[in-house]
C-alpha cells in the first residue's frame, strides 16, 4: 500500500475505535419526558432504557433537572453492555398508591449488571397511603420505593429518597453494590418506611448514608453476607436492625456484618438483633459493630430472640436461630432506657461469644443496667454499664 492509504486504513481504524468506545448518552427528554410533575414519563423512560440496554458499548442516560411522573417501572436486564449510567439531577415523582395498586415496587431493576446511578431524588408520596392505612380502611400492600432484584456490581451515589409509602430501598439476590452518600427521609410516625433493606445477598456497601426514618435505617434479612456499612447517620428510626429472623423453618443465615462509625440519634434501637421464637435453622455469625455513638437511644445494644413487636398470638417456643461472635467495640454515648445493654438469647440456642470491649453508656444521671438471659461470652476493657455475660 501506498503511504496515503495507510494513512487513511490508520484513521479510520481509529475512529472505528473511537466510536466503538465512546460514550453514547442518551437524555429522557428528547425521547418524550416531561419534566412537570403532572405528565407521566413511564413510556419515555422505558424507551430510553431499553435503548441503552441494547448498546453495547457505554451507556449515559441523564434525567434533567425536573419532575417527572413515573408509574411502575421495571429497568430490565440483562443488557448487551455491562456500562450503564443513570445520572439524574431531577426529582422522579410517583402517582397516587391507588394508581400504583398491587405493585411490591415502585421502580424496580431486575436482572441488572453493572449499573451507576448518580443524584436524583425520588418522591413516593407516601402520605396518603399512610393514612389510608392509619384509617383501617383496605388498602393496597404498598410499594417500596427503589429495588434491585438479581443485580450485579451497582453503585447508587448521592441519590435521595423521600417518604416513601413502606420500604425505601430494597437488595434482594444481588451482588457487589455500593450505595454512597445516600439521604434517606421519612417523618418518625410513618410506618414501615425501612431505609434500606437487604436479604439474599452478598457484598452490599453501605457508606455515608443519612436515614431518618420510621422504621429500621437499616434492616438485615436472611442470607445477608459480607455486608459493610460505614460512616453513617441514623435516627430517627428503629436502628440498624439483623432480623426479624427466623419467620419461617428453613432460612439461609446472616453472616460477616460490620458497623462501623455510625452515629444512631434519637432512635428507638441502636444495634438490635431480633428472631422470632421459633424453630429455625438459621444463624447470625461474625457480628461487629466498632466506633458507635449513641445518643438518647432507648435500646442502645439489643438482642431479642423473643420478638413479637405487637404482642399478639406471639410464638411461645425458643428461637432455633444460633446468635454467635458478635463483637461491640467502643460503643459510648447516651441511653434514653435505663436497660442499655440487653442480651434477651434463646433458651435452646443461646448467644455465644458475644465479646463487649469498650462500652460507655450512661443513663441520665444515674447508672445504666444490663440485663442477660442465655448469653454467654467475654468482656474486656473498661464496660459500662457492668457486663451481665
Ligand atoms: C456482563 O456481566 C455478566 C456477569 O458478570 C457476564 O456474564 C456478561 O457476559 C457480561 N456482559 C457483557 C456484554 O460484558
Ligand atoms: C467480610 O466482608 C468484607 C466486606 O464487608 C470482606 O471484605 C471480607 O473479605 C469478608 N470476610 C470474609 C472472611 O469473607
Amino acid at each position: 500500500m501506498e503511504k496515503s492509504k495507510i494513512t487513511l486504513f490508520v484513521f479510520l481504524l481509529f475512529s472505528f475505535w473511537v466510536s466503538a468506545n465512546a460514550v453514547y448518552n442518551i437524555n429522557v427528554v428528547d425521547y418524550g419526558a416531561k419534566t412537570d410533575g403532572k405528565t407521566d414519563s413511564t413510556k419515555a423512560f422505558l424507551t430510553a432504557w431499553n435503548l441503552a440496554c441494547s448498546k453495547t458499548q457505554s451507556v449515559k442516560i441523564y434525567v434533567p433537572n425536573g419532575r417527572y411522573l413515573l408509574k411502575q417501572i421495571t429497568f430490565k436486564g440483562p443488557c448487551k453492555n455491562n456500562v450503564t449510567s443513570f445520572q439524574i439531577d431531577g426529582t422522579l415523582v410517583a402517582p397516587s398508591y391507588k394508581v400504583l395498586g398491587n405493585a411490591p415496587n415502585w421502580i424496580l431493576f431486575y436482572k441488572v449488571t453493572g449499573l451507576s446511578i448518580s443524584g436524583g431524588t425520588l418522591d413516593a408520596q407516601g402520605a396518603s397511603f399512610w393514612a389510608c392505612r392509619r384509617s383501617g380502611k383496605s388498602c393496597p400492600p404498598g410499594a417500596r420505593s427503589l429495588a434491585f432484584n438479581f443485580g450485579t456490581k451497582i453503585t447508587v451515589k448521592g441519590l435521595t429518597s423521600i417518604n416513601s409509602q413502606i420500604m425505601h430501598i430494597s437488595i434482594n439476590n444481588c451482588n457487589n453494590l455500593l450505595m454512597q452518600g445516600l439521604k434517606i427521609v421519612a417523618p418518625d410516625d410513618s410506618p414501615n418506611t425501612d431505609g434500606i433493606h437487604i436479604q439474599l445477598s452478598t457484598g452490599v456497601t453501605i457508606t455515608g448514608a443519612s436515614i431518618k426514618t420510621g422504621d429500621d435505617c437499616v434492616s438485615i434479612g436472611p442470607g445477608t453476607r459480607n455486608l459493610w456499612i460505614e460512616a453513617s447517620n441514623c435516627g430517627p428510626g428503629h436502628g440498624i436492625s439483623i432480623g426479624s429472623l427466623g419467620q419461617d423453618k428453613l432460612e439461609q443465615g446472616v453472616q460477616n456484618i460490620t458497623v462501623k462509625n455510625v452515629v444512631f440519634t434519637g432512635s428507638n434501637n441502636g444495634l438490635r438483633i431480633k428472631t422470632w421464637a421459633r424453630p429455625s435453622n438459621g444463624f447470625v455469625r461474625g457480628v461487629l459493630y466498632q466506633d458507635i455513638i449513641m445518643k438518647n437511644v432507648v435500646n442502645p445494644i439489643l438482642i431479642d430472640q423473643h420478638y413479637c413487636p405487637r404482642n399478639k398470638g406471639c410464638p411461645s417456643q425458643e428461637s432455633g436461630i444460633k446468635i454467635s461472635q458478635v463483637t461491640y467495640r467502643n460503643i459510648q454515648g447516651s441511653s434514653a432506657s435505663q436497660v442499655a445493654m440487653k442480651f434477651d438469647c434463646s433458651r435452646t440456642n443461646p448467644c455465644t461469644d458475644i465479646k463487649l470491649q469498650t462500652v460507655k453508656l450512661t443513663y441520665q444521671n444515674t447508672a445504666a443496667k444490663s440485663t442477660c438471659l442465655n448469653a454467654k461470652g467475654a468482656s474486656t476493657g473498661s464496660v459500662l454499664p457492668q457486663s451481665c455475660l
